[in-house]
């Protein structure tokens, strides 16, 4: 039975995940280890479930019993759970160090899932004592919104793990779809070219952003390229880049675009820093 989820990691991922598995009525402990990744958590998931409320999707007494089954904090001993969702940095070696850290304190039965973009969950598995309960979780930005949930299952996901995960996503309102555990999984392995190409034009002075933004998004897409990695963060984009790259053996067509690699440096992620291809205000109470 899953009463307690714990979600590791409060950035952009992690408080949309938190906030989805509160408003489904799980209890929620919402863990980081950066205070103010926190606090910007806790006051965006306040903002998105006002909306919610003000946009008549939500009432008053469902938005109370959400932010009443959250629980914030930056010590890792409260992480605790009947089923773990990791969020944290796109870095193998962070994830494999927080799994074994979150094994010492959680019993056995404890499931372990990465919401990893890029990385290999069997690597991430075997870097465990418990290789069986590790599964890929893989949300889609904004979580709270996003219906698709890719599930990665290795080789050695136990049976329990495959089924109590799939329960999981759907009580979440969620919709979970297999997937093998292959470098970007199904979306980003697929996505991988619309970013690319357009981070190739741009460095050829082949077109502006909004041009290329813009003639994407009137043939059908939702948001052209580079709208969708400042939404993504222009870090963890670059770093899904990288990995699938290498994980792929280096072919020349992913190779990862230094371009984003300066705006990585230069701290323009995107959304989350007000600047990236474009600029954004940002809530001065964020
Ligand atoms: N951004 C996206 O659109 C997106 C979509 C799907 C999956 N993902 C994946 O989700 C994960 C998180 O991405 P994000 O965009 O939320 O990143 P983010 O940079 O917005 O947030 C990461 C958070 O993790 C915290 N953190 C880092 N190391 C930690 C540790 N050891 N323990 C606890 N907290 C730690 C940081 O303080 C930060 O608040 C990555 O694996 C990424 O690939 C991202």
């Amino acid at each position: 039975m899953i009463r307690t989820i714990c979600v590791c990691g409060a950035g952009t991922m992690g408080g949309g995940i938190a906030q989805a598995a509160a408003q489904s009525g799980f209890n929620t402990i919402l863990y980081d280890l950066n205070t103010e990744s926190l606090r910007k958590a806790r006051l965006s998931i306040d903002n998105n479930l006002e909306k919610a409320v003000q946009h008549h999707k939500l009432g008053e007494t469902a938005r109370q019993t959400a932010l009443a089954n959250l629980f914030f904090t930056d010590q890792i001993a409260d992480c605790v759970a009947d089923f773990i969702i990791e969020a944290i940095l796109e870095k193998p070696e962070a994830k494999k160090a927080l799994f074994n850290h979150l094994a010492t304190l959680n019993g056995p039965e404890t499931i372990l899932a990465s919401n990893t973009s890029s990385l290999s969950v069997t690597a991430i598995a075997e870097g465990t004592d418990r290789p069986g309960r590790v599964i890929g979780m893989h949300f889609f930005n904004p979580a709270p919104v996003m219906k698709l949930v890719e599930v990665i299952h290795t080789r050695y996901t136990d049976e329990r793990t495959a089924r109590v995960t799939a329960w999981l996503a759907l009580a979440m309102t969620k919709t979970p779809v297999n997937c093998g555990d292959f470098p970007g999984f199904i979306v980003n392995h697929v996505a991988r070219p619309y970013y690319l190409e357009a981070l190739r034009i741009l460095e050829k002075g082949g077109a502006d952003i909004d041009t290329v933004d813009a003639l994407m998004e009137a043939t059908g897409f939702k948001m052209g390229p580079f709208r969708l990695m400042d939404l993504i963060g222009n870090d963890v984009n670059y770093s899904v880049s990288v990995s699938v790259y290498t994980a792929l053996g280096e072919p020349a067509r992913l190779k990862p675009s230094p371009l984003q690699r300066r705006k990585v440096e230069d701290n323009e992620l995107g959304r989350k820093t007000g600047r990236g291809f474009y600029h954004y205000t940002i809530n001065p109470s964020l």
